[in-house]
């Protein structure tokens, strides 16, 4: 029974990467099976939960301003306040923030391992002048029995594994997500196909380190084979994975799968090897260097994008040369670039100072921005006059009403115009043009 009294009507904002779309997925569906429903505005809301990202600073002072906002609107329009919850990898900072500053302004936290008990947490939090919360960390919560309710569409992303043992010195994610856990390939399986039940067309395979996915005796090259096993899923992709667990048994399955994605994310960090080694990457250039080969020599037509930090404390103007060097010898077909950022808590915190200047760090994001720039485009142009096979995604993008958006299984977004085919089919597509971010094309009939 619905007690009409109850603060039941919740808002979840999603901050950060797409294992925190995936937790809010996991959320909602914990809280609407205990008679929680979820409004669209905020303005609507009871509980107002941000679901945080911690990994770089940014992300976090998003989340305080966010907080600040939301009071100040209700209170502008003489609204009672809602009850705000924090959730996710920031649950342990604001924590220990609520302990000391018992007045500060969050209701109830919960962190990545926390959230079966939200209701409870809420609960609690609803009892005026009392705050609630839970950030303990498991070593065994993989949500594996919780089935999450997801917006319809061609991928539905599916969390293999949670956590992260390789702790990174610039990294928040150990401390805030714990160790290491897998869920069953049979468990995983099942999800899969029910998720192809559903129409779903692709799945993404999630984990914070995703390829050292590990369950007794199998590995990440056994998931992918047992998934790709699944009728009706034509498209896996996986995200984020470390070069360090790239088996060629792996990048062999790649290779001769058709449902894998020849597209392979591939963080690199830093470009020399005294940065890397303070980064406890624990591999060097040159080995990151022979793996790009290995890979292309397996998969030839394979797609590769990376994740590089600039700035990190004491890399000198020539050690960033390296990340240069590194970056012109692969050609990425993508790259998210950061600058280095101290994370609370992270041995880089601890040991070693912040002293490469902001405009240092800005000088250096631009110059691999604009390599990246011009790395993106070429490997977009020779793909012009090429046929590719694309699933539709959008029937239709912001710009024009005309056209239609798909992807490539190298992950490439190709634009084309509408016709008799919907999200989820498939069609072939002959490359026109191209610029950095985009491809265009026609349909073959
Ligand atoms: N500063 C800047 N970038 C960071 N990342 C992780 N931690 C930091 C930090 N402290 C970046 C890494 C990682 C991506 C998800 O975020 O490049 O691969
Ligand atoms: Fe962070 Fe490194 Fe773990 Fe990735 S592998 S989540 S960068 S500690």
């Amino acid at each position: 029974m619905i007690n009409q009294l109850a603060k039941n009507k919740i808002f979840l904002e999603t901050y950060g990467c797409q294992m925190n779309e995936y937790d809010s997925e996991l959320i909602k569906t914990i809280l609407t099976k205990e008679n929680y429903c979820l409004v669209e505005n905020e303005s609507d809301a009871d509980v107002v939960m941000l679901n945080t990202c911690s990994v770089r600073e940014n992300a976090n002072n998003k989340v305080y301003g966010r907080i600040h906002n939301i009071r100040h609107e209700r209170r502008e329009q003489n609204l009672a306040p809602p009850l705000i919850g924090i959730l996710g990898c920031m649950a342990t900072n604001f924590r220990k923030a609520l302990l000391e500053n018992p007045n500060l302004a969050i209701d109830f936290i919960a962190g990545p391992d926390s959230y079966k008990r939200l209701p409870q947490l809420i609960r609690e939090a609803g009892h005026k002048g009392s705050k609630s919360f839970d950030v303990t960390l498991s070593e065994f919560e993989t949500y594996s029995d919780v089935y999450p309710v997801r917006p319809k569409g061609v991928n539905a992303w599916l969390a293999v594994m949670r956590g992260c043992n390789n702790f990174c010195t610039f990294c928040v994610v150990p401390y805030t997500r714990g160790r290491e856990r897998s869920r069953s390939v049979e468990n995983v399986v099942e999800e899969v196909r029910r998720l192809a039940d559903e129409g779903f067309k692709q799945v993404t395979l999630l984990g914070q380190n995703v390829n050292s996915y590990r369950h007794e005796e199998s590995d990440f090259a056994t998931l992918l084979e047992e998934v790709s096993k699944v009728k009706g899923i034509e498209r896996i992709r996986f995200t984020s994975p470390h070069p360090k667990d790239f088996p060629d048994r792996l990048l062999e399955l790649v290779a001769q799968n058709p449902k894998v994605c020849k597209h392979i994310h591939l963080p690199l960090q830093a470009g020399n090897n005294r940065v890397l080694d303070m980064m406890n990457r624990t591999y060097t250039q040159e080995e990151y260097l022979a793996l790009v080969d290995n890979i292309r020599t397996l998969i030839p037509n394979a797609a590769l994008s990376t994740d590089i930090i600039v700035g990190f404390p004491t890399e000198t103007d020539s050690e960033f040369e390296d990340t240069v060097k590194i970056m012109n010898a692969v050609q990425f077909d993508s790259a998210f670039i950061f600058k280095y950022s101290v994370r609370p808590g992270t041995a880089a915190e601890k040991k070693f100072p912040d002293d490469v200047a902001d405009e240092k760090k800005t000088e250096r994001i631009m110059k691999l921005n604009d390599i990246q720039k011009d790395h993106s485009l070429r490997r977009n142009q020779a793909q012009v006059g090429e046929t590719l096979e694309i699933l539709v995604e959008e029937e239709r993008t912001t710009r024009s009403l005309e056209d239609f958006q798909g992807r490539t299984d190298t992950n490439k977004l190709v634009i084309f115009p509408a016709g008799p085919y919907h999200r989820g089919n498939f069609v072939e597509v002959k490359i026109t043009a191209a610029t950095p971010h985009i491809l265009k094309g026609k349909v073959l009939e």
